[in-house]
């Protein structure tokens, strides 16, 4: 892939999104980035697994979320940039903004004095397979090569 410089925008959680999808506020704050001279912009990490979901971050875990990436991609590329995402699932992280949620992290783990248990191995598929289905719904998003 071609950028046209080497300045990459790195991942960073706008809370501009609306229940998860791409609203014109998002768009807006990512093209002033392209304009600004990143040449491969990164919008916030994009959640692929609907269970550990909060509502705070970009969702890509079913086919609704497309349209809106497809118009936040076309508007980047138009600008002269590229985008990339980043995918992620719910753990601790997610835990502290969406403690309603259930937390899916590798091990047992004690974290602001309260215990976690580690996935068992059906949660460890589950993820797996959200995580393959989510990089196929970001496939049918235009690509600039
Ligand atoms: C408000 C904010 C939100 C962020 N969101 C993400 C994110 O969604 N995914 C990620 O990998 N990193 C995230 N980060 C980390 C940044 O991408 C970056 O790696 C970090 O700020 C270190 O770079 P810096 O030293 O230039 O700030 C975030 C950082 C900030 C300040």
């Amino acid at each position: 892939m071609e950028l046209q410089n080497r300045v990459k925008f790195p991942a960073t959680a706008s809370c501009l999104d609306k229940d998860g999808y791409i609203t014109e506020e998002f768009i807006d704050y990512q093209l002033a980035r392209v304009r600004g001279g990143c040449g491969l912009n990164t919008p916030e990490d994009c959640r692929v697994h609907a269970r550990t979901a909060s509502s705070h971050n970009l969702g890509i875990w079913n086919d609704t979320f497309i349209p809106g990436m497809k118009q936040l991609s076309e508007a980047i590329h138009a600008e002269g940039g590229k985008i990339c995402v980043q995918f992620d699932k719910g753990g601790l992280a997610n835990w502290l903004v969406a403690p309603e949620k259930p937390v899916f992290i590798p091990s047992d783990i004690t974290f602001y004095s309260r215990d976690f248990k580690g996935v068992d191995k059906a949660m460890i598929h589950e993820v797996a397979e959200s995580y393959g289905s989510a990089a196929a719904r970001a496939a049918k998003i235009p690509l600039k090569i």
